[in-house]
C-alpha cells in the first residue's frame, strides 16, 4: 500500500497516506478542520479588480484603440501649467517630468522618393472646443510617397483574416477633393498588412470656401473606413498618405479591431478582457487611485469629459506620467464590470486633489459643485432615461440603467478636511441613493461608515507577519475593503514568493470574511514599455498578455472560493526563511462551496522544501474518497511569469486519493495548493 501511494507521489507532487505513518513525527504540521465549530460566511463578491489608468493600463492596453494621440492633444498642457525644460509645473509648483517629446506624440512626417511637404500642430482650426488642437499635412510634392506616421502604442498589432476599423475626421484647404490611402505595414515598411483607400476627402456636402476666402478649409466632416488584413505583424504602424498634393488637417484619427471583447463599440481588447473574466471577479473598482483625486482638482478623472463620441471626449494628463485620452470612461467601465459579471464600484473625487502630492481642498459653493458632480454620475448609471443623466446615458447607447452598487467617499483621502467632506458626500448620496452602499477611506469613529478601505503595499515579510491581521478587528465597526494590495518591495518586478506572501494573507481576509467582505490586488495592469509602478499584476504589450505568479493565485482564490469558513487549526512549526525572516511551515484554511457541495482547503507552503503534513477533517459525512488538487507551484521562489515565458508558474491540476477523514500530504516547495473533496455538514 505505502508503496503504491508513493508513486502516486512522484506523479502529483502530493502524497497520501494512512496518517499512522508519521504519527510520531512532532515537527509534522497538522491541519485540522472542525466542521462542528462556528462558521463565518465569506461573500460572493470577495475577490474584484481595481482598473486605474496606470503603466498604460488603458491607453495602450486593455483599451483597444490601435493609435496613440488621436485627438492631438498629447502635448496640451492644462491651463495655468507652465512648462520649462523637461519638467511641467502646476499653479502650485509640483513639478513632473514633461511627458512628450514633441508636439505630436505617436505622430511622424513621411516623405519617400523626393517627396516635400511638413506635419504640425495647429491650434487654428479645433474640431470643437473640447479638441482644440488638429494636425495639419502639407504636401507640395509627392514623390514616391508623402503622409503620416502613426506608432501606435510601441507598434499596432495586425492580424491576418481580421478586420480593423479606422474612423477621422478631416478637411482640406479650399475644399479640395482628394483621395487617401491607409496602410498598416510593418516597422521597416516592407510589408503591408492591410491597405484601403477613400477615393475622396474635402469636398462635398461641406462644399465650397467661403466667399473672399480662396484658401480658406472647409468644414469638418467624418470618414470611415475598414481595413482587412491579409498578413500579420504585431509591431506595424499606421500610414495615411494622399494620393496627390494638398493640404489638409486631420483630428480624432482611430482604429480599432473589430474584434473587440463581447464585441461592443469603443471597446476593450479581447485577450486582455479575457483575462479580467477568467479571474471571476465579483466587483470591478474604477476608475483610480489616485487619478481620481488629480494632481489639481482640476487635474481629477472628470468623467463628464468621458462619456459620449470619443470627438467629444476632453482628455488631460495622468499623474502617473501619460496623457490619458479618456476613451475608456465612465459609460465603458460601467460596460464592462457588467460584461465581467462584477459589481461596479466607482470611486469619486471628494473636492481633493492628492494629498501626498500637492493638496487643493474645496470649499463652501465649490465643494457642493463635486458634490453635485458625484450625484451627477450616480443618476448617470442609475437615473431613468428620462432624468437629465440618465438621458445622456441613452443618447449613448443604453436607456436601461446600469447596476452600481457601491460608491467609494475619495481615495486614500484622510485628515479633518476629508471627515468633514466625507459626511457632506455621504448625507447627499443617501439621501438622493440610499440602495448606494459608501465606502471611506479611513476609519472615523463618528461618523456613519459602512465599508473602510484599507491599502498595504508591502514586502513579504510583512505579509507573512500578518497572517492573522484580521482576527481580532473589532466586528462592531465598518466592514472592510482591502482595496489595494500587493507584495511590491523586494520581490524586483514580482515573484512567486511575493504571490505566497499575498496569499497568506488573502487567506487571513478570508478567514475573517465576515468582515472583510472585498479586496483588490493593485495595481492591475502594465504595459511592460512604461512601467509607472514596480510590480504589477497584467504584464502586456500590443500583442500579448500575461498574468503574474500574483494573477494566477488571484485566480485559483477566486475559483475556489468557499460560502463559508470552517474552523481551521494549523500546528506548524516556524522556520527561517532566507532574507525574509520567520515564517511558519505552512498556512491552511478550509471552507464549504455548498453548491457544490464540497470542503475547500487551502494551503501555502513559502519554504524551498516539501513538507509532509496530516489534514484531520472533523464534523464532515458523505466524504469523497478523491480530491481534485490545484497547484502553483515551482522549485524556485524567484521563479516568475514573462511575456516570453508565460507559463513558468501556472496552476496545474492533478488528484489524490483520500483514504480516510485523517490522512497525508505532502505540500511541494514554495506552493499553493488546493485540495477539493466532496462533503457535507454533518448535523448539529
Ligand atoms: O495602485 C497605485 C496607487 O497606489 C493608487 O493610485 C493609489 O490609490 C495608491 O497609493
Amino acid at each position: 500500500m505505502r508503496k503504491r501511494i508513493a508513486t502516486i507521489v512522484c506523479v502529483l507532487h502530493l502524497s497520501i497516506s494512512a496518517v499512522t505513518m508519521a504519527a510520531k513525527d512532532v515537527t509534522r504540521p497538522v491541519i485540522t478542520v472542525d466542521a462542528t465549530g462556528p462558521m463565518r460566511p465569506v461573500s460572493p463578491e470577495m475577490y474584484g479588480i481595481f482598473f486605474e489608468e496606470i503603466n498604460h493600463a488603458g491607453d495602450g492596453g486593455l483599451y483597444a484603440e490601435l493609435v496613440q494621440n488621436r485627438d492631438m492633444e498629447a502635448s496640451a498642457i492644462p491651463e495655468g501649467w507652465r512648462a520649462e525644460g523637461d519638467q511641467v509645473f502646476t499653479p502650485k509648483g509640483w513639478r513632473t517630468r514633461k511627458w512628450f517629446q514633441d508636439d505630436l506624440p505617436g505622430w511622424s512626417f513621411l516623405a519617400e522618393g523626393g517627396a516635400e511637404g511638413s506635419m504640425a500642430i495647429d491650434a487654428n482650426h479645433p474640431l470643437n472646443d473640447r479638441n482644440p488642437h488638429s494636425l495639419r499635412l502639407t504636401v507640395t510634392k509627392m514623390g514616391s510617397r508623402c503622409g503620416l506616421v502613426n506608432s501606435g502604442y510601441w507598434g499596432i498589432n495586425v492580424q491576418a483574416g481580421e478586420w480593423y476599423d479606422a474612423a477621422f475626421y478631416a478637411k482640406t484647404e479650399g475644399s479640395k477633393g482628394v483621395g487617401l490611402v491607409f496602410s498598416l505595414e510593418n516597422e521597416a515598411g516592407d510589408k503591408v498588412c492591410a491597405r484601403a483607400t477613400i477615393p475622396e476627402i474635402g469636398r462635398g456636402e461641406f462644399g465650397p470656401p467661403q466667399p473672399g476666402a480662396a484658401n480658406a478649409p472647409a468644414q469638418w466632416r467624418k470618414y470611415t473606413l475598414g481595413l482587412h488584413a491579409n498578413a500579420s505583424d504585431p509591431k506595424c504602424r499606421l500610414v495615411i498618405t494622399p494620393i496627390e498634393p494638398v493640404t489638409m488637417w486631420l483630428d480624432v484619427v482611430s482604429l480599432f479591431p473589430r474584434k473587440t471583447f463581447k464585441d461592443r463599440p469603443n471597446g476593450m481588447r479581447r485577450d486582455v478582457a479575457q483575462l479580467l473574466a477568467d479571474m471571476k471577479p465579483g466587483f470591478l473598482r474604477f476608475p483610480g487611485g489616485c487619478i481620481v483625486e488629480g494632481v489639481t482638482l482640476h487635474n481629477r478623472i472628470r468623467w463628464k469629459d468621458s462619456i459620449g463620441d470619443i470627438s467629444q471626449r476632453k482628455g488631460d494628463f495622468d499623474l502617473w506620467g501619460y496623457y490619458n485620452t479618456y476613451g475608456l470612461g465612465y459609460h465603458e467601465y460601467l460596460q464592462l464590470a457588467e460584461d465581467l459579471g462584477a459589481e461596479a464600484m466607482y470611486v469619486v473625487n471628494v473636492g481633493m486633489s492628492c494629498q501626498g502630492r500637492c493638496p487643493e481642498i474645496a470649499s463652501g459653493a465649490d465643494l457642493q459643485f463635486y458634490v453635485q458632480d458625484t450625484l451627477d454620475a450616480l443618476e448617470y448609471a442609475l437615473g431613468p432615461a428620462t432624468s437629465e443623466w440618465g438621458a445622456k446615458r441613452a443618447a449613448n447607447g443604453r436607456p436601461e440603467p446600469f447596476k452600481l452598487k457601491y460608491v467609494e467617499i475619495g481615495n486614500e483621502n484622510h485628515g479633518p478636511n476629508y471627515e468633514r467632506h466625507y459626511k457632506v458626500f455621504y448625507d447627499a448620496i443617501k439621501a438622493k441613493y440610499p440602495q448606494a452602499i459608501t465606502i471611506a477611506d479611513t476609519r472615523m469613529p463618528q461618523m456613519p461608515v459602512e465599508i473602510v478601505d484599507d491599502h498595504y503595499y508591502v514586502d513579504p515579510a510583512r505579509f507573512f507577519s500578518m497572517a492573522n491581521h484580521y482576527d481580532n478587528a473589532d466586528r462592531n465597526g465598518p466592514s472592510i475593503y482591502v482595496g489595494e494590495y500587493a507584495v511590491n518591495r523586494g520581490v524586483g518586478t514580482g515573484n512567486l514568493l511575493g504571490a505566497l506572501a499575498e496569499t497568506v494573507f488573502m487567506l487571513n481576509m478570508e478567514r475573517n470574511g465576515d468582515i472583510v467582505l472585498m479586496c483588490s490586488y493593485a495595481p492591475l495592469f502594465e504595459n511592460v514599455n512604461q512601467r509607472d509602478w514596480p510590480v504589477n499584476l497584467i504584464l502586456m504589450d500590443g500583442s500579448r498578455c500575461v498574468g503574474r505568479s500574483s494573477y494566477q493565485a488571484q485566480k485559483v482564490f477566486a475559483s475556489n472560493r468557499p460560502d463559508v469558513v470552517l474552523q481551521t487549526q494549523v500546528q506548524a512549526p516556524e522556520v527561517k526563511l532566507a532574507g525574509i525572516g520567520i515564517v511558519r511551515r505552512l498556512y491552511a484554511l478550509a471552507g464549504l462551496d455548498a453548491r457544490a457541495g464540497e470542503v475547500i482547503v487551502k494551503v501555502v507552503n513559502p519554504t524551498p522544501s516539501e513538507v509532509p503534513a496530516t489534514i484531520s477533517l472533523k464534523g464532515l459525512s458523505k466524504l469523497g474518497d478523491k480530491a481534485k488538487v490545484v497547484t502553483l507551484a515551482h522549485a524556485n521562489a524567484n521563479a516568475e511569469n514573462t511575456m516570453d515565458n508565460p507559463n513558468v508558474v501556472v496552476p496545474v491540476e492533478s488528484e489524490m486519493r483520500v483514504p480516510a477523514a485523517e490522512f497525508a500530504a505532502t505540500f511541494r516547495a514554495n506552493s499553493l495548493t488546493v485540495l477539493r473533496l466532496s462533503a457535507a455538514v454533518e448535523r448539529r
